[in-house]
């Protein structure tokens, strides 16, 4: 036979015996099989040794463009096995049936949890960064570093829990105002959510855990109107309706000047309603410009920077924005009042 019908009858076979590989094992016979050391295309090769060099040219040329052909021929049949087995096995996996209806008990976000989420995407969109802190603080972060000295009246505000070794549970979120200062300088803008202790008679309104979101922003020439503007807009999306903010002289010392921030009443819309004792006001939010002790404390210069801070009580807000009435029922763990909230 010609060399060129010897190749020819070679690739007949050769593509034959491909389409018959069903697995990995199959094709690397059929690798072996032909392009192996014992197969036919090396002893065509070994025979080009024999015959003269214009024959060899020809020869050689048809022989490794089979053998480039073969390989091309079985990496792509590789390659199409290898998906096959995996859509196989997905196939067979797929015991999970997703359109079987779901079984009664599903889990359901805590109402505070639902707030925080809404309030943490609003002031991420506005630049704020949401920061973590611990709960057992100690006396310089919750109060030294915020301007209250020791034997200041100002401490008797706040009925603290002490643990061992001087420790303590912080009493509110600004226990992390120095922490947050000292880690970013200034400018920054920042919330940090967190779960606050204080030695409180329960009752419907009074809880000795509950939930604070402290935002501070620090940057050069931040007035009270910028408190006003992010307070605005954090409320009214929150509340998913335009609101009315106002303030109220208030005193904490680690504010100058402190602030109590009112909304118009989301009940009777600021026409008055026994919600809002006939005010059309509802307490909602302390706030202020941040001391410059607080500042200088932090690190941060007074005379270069300000900044205003605010302490929204997060327990407050769910009892708001959901009608809850009793404060209790936040930590109570019963799932048929936690469980009844939209959950997006
Ligand atoms: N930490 C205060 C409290 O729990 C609330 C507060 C007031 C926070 C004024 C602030 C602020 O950041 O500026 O009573």
């Amino acid at each position: 036979m010609m060399f060129k019908e010897q190749i020819d009858a070679l690739r007949v076979s050769f593509t034959e015996e491909l389409a018959a590989a069903r697995t990995k094992e199959m094709l690397e016979a059929v690798r072996v099989a032909y392009l192996g050391k014992k197969g036919p295309v090396n002893d065509l090769m070994k025979g080009l040794r024999d015959m003269t060099p214009e024959e060899r040219k020809e020869a050689g040329q048809l022989v490794n463009t089979f053998k480039g052909e073969a390989e091309t021929a079985i990496n792509e049949k590789g390659r199409v096995l290898e998906q096959e087995a995996l859509e196989s096995a997905i196939r067979s996996a797929k015991k999970f049936n997703p359109t079987l209806p779901s079984s009664e008990d599903r889990g359901s976000y805590h109402p505070i949890t639902l707030i925080a989420r809404d309030v943490e995407e609003i002031f991420t969109t506005m630049g704020f960064t949401v920061e973590d802190y611990v709960e057992v603080t100690d006396d310089y972060h919750c109060f030294e570093a915020l301007n209250i000295p020791k034997h200041h009246p100002a401490r008797d505000m706040q009925d603290t829990y002490y643990i061992e070794n001087g420790q303590l549970l912080k009493t509110h979120t600004s226990a992390a105002q120095n922490h947050i200062m000292k880690k970013y300088g200034a400018p920054l803008r920042a919330i940090f959510p967190g779960r606050c202790f204080r030695n409180e008679a329960i009752d419907a309104c009074h809880e000795n855990t509950f939930f604070q979101m402290e935002g501070m922003m620090i940057d050069k020439d931040i007035s009270i109107s910028n408190l006003i503007y992010f307070m605005k807009t954090m409320l009214s999306a929150v509340f998913g309706e335009e609101l009315m903010v106002r303030l109220r002289p208030g005193f904490f010392p680690f504010t100058e000047p402190g602030f109590e921030l009112d909304i118009s009443c989301t009940i009777c819309k600021g026409r008055g309603c026994p919600s809002c004792k006939n005010t059309g006001w509802l307490e909602l939010c302390p706030c202020g410009m941040i001391h410059p002790n607080v500042l200088r404390e932090g690190g941060i210069d007074p005379e270069v920077y300000t900044g205003f801070a605010f302490g929204l009580g997060m327990t407050r807000l769910a009892m708001m924005k959901y009608g809850v009435k009793d404060i209790r029922d936040f930590n109570s763990g019963n799932l048929r009042a936690l469980s009844q909230f939209e959950n997006e």
